[in-house]
């Protein structure tokens, strides 16, 4: 029995829903061969950060004021700093030599959280080649003063921005941690948003207890992880007419057919590729592909979102009413 793997992702037609989410592997052209070789639909670069743009305009500006009476002020003003990334050109760069070097769509990544002069970046983003921008939105609001609305309003405006900035193709990468989910989904869709990337992993700090300072701790997602965007993709999928891509704690074959189901149009890996090598998407591939046959479907049209809200014959289970059922049902065998 052959198998149609292909689908549609911000209007682009992927040979398979397994693409290649933003990580070190997906930076250069010689590994984006790697993954394409192995099979990916697609792959997103990782992002220019709104501080790599801003830190590369201060350096200008100290240029420009070189030798000139306002020179000691600007020291003054625009302090050294380092910011990690080696630029906005070099992006720019990176971008062009990924279209040169493979044919699978690329999706570059812009990452920030406030309106400004560095949004900018989507437009030569998209004169370099990109195929598509994912807009990569990490913002933690500690201000106490600053009301979820506000927050939201953040976004929206953000996304309206870069909208109006480019032709091509728009994804929003945002994080779970919103009071009413679909609301700001349906936002930011309103804004312009051609999909909605679910979910952007926080890096949680750490304190080190003998050095006693702070750090951020990267760990590696594990594949439980992938339940929460399962659960609100199901939610959203009949609730929006845009597309969904899942990343988060997919790691194998089982989590993209799952997240297929709950209504994914794509779905994204990173940790399981640094973990187990790009050509691992390959088999991630060939595993789904089986999956399909042995459950006699023949195309990931047919599987996006038979798994939903809207069609699951128990939507409850996606929703409060699982969750006492679950408490009072364990029987603590596990432990
Ligand atoms: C080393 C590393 C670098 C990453 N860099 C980026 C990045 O530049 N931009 C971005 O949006 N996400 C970045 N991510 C997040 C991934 O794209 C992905 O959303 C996240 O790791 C969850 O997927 P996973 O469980 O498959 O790893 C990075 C992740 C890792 C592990």
């Amino acid at each position: 029995m052959s198998v149609d793997l292909s689908t549609t992702y911000l209007g682009l037609t992927l040979a398979n829903p397994v693409v290649a989410s933003a990580g070190p592997l997906t930076r250069e052209a010689e590994s984006l061969k790697k993954l394409e070789a192995a099979g990916v639909g697609a792959a997103v670069m990782p992002s220019l950060f709104e501080e790599e743009v801003e830190h590369d305009e201060w350096q200008e500006h100290r240029l420009h004021v070189f030798g000139s009476d306002s020179f000691a002020e600007a020291l003054d003003y625009f302090p050294e700093h380092a910011v990690p990334g080696d630029g906005p050109q070099a992006y720019l760069q990176r971008v062009r030599e990924a279209k040169a070097a493979v044919s699978i769509p690329i999706i570059a990544s812009l990452n920030g959280t406030s309106r400004g002069g560095w949004t900018a970046y989507a437009r030569k983003i998209e004169e370099a080649g990109a195929d598509a921008l994912e807009l990569n939105v990490y913002f933690m609001a500690t201000d106490p003063n600053v009301t979820s609305a506000e927050v939201e309003s953040r976004y929206v405006e953000l996304v309206a921005e870069v909208r109006a900035t480019i032709g091509i193709p728009l994804a929003v990468k945002i994080g779970p941690y919103f009071s009413s989910l679909p609301n700001i989904a349906r936002q930011l869709v309103e804004a312009g948003a051609n999909g909605l990337v679910l979910f952007n992993r926080f890096l949680q700090p750490d304190i080190d207890l003998e050095s006693l300072s702070v750090e951020p701790r990267m760990t590696l997602s594990s594949d439980y992880e992938m339940r929460l965007p399962l659960r609100w993709i199901a939610i959203l999928r009949s609730q929006l007419a845009t597309s969904l891509a899942a990343t988060s704690g997919v790691h194998d074959a089982r989590s993209v057919a799952k997240l297929l189901l709950a209504g994914a149009d794509v779905t994204m890996t990173t940790a399981a590729l640094l973990q187990q090598g790009p050509q691992y998407a390959g088999k991630m591939i060939e595993d789904l592909r089986h999956w399909m046959v042995e459950h006699e479907y023949e195309s990931v049209q047919q599987l996006k979102g038979s798994m939903s809200t809207e069609n699951c014959p128990n939507p409850q289970a996606y929703e409060r009413a699982n969750y006492l059922r679950t408490l009072i049902s364990y029987t603590g065998s596990e432990i």
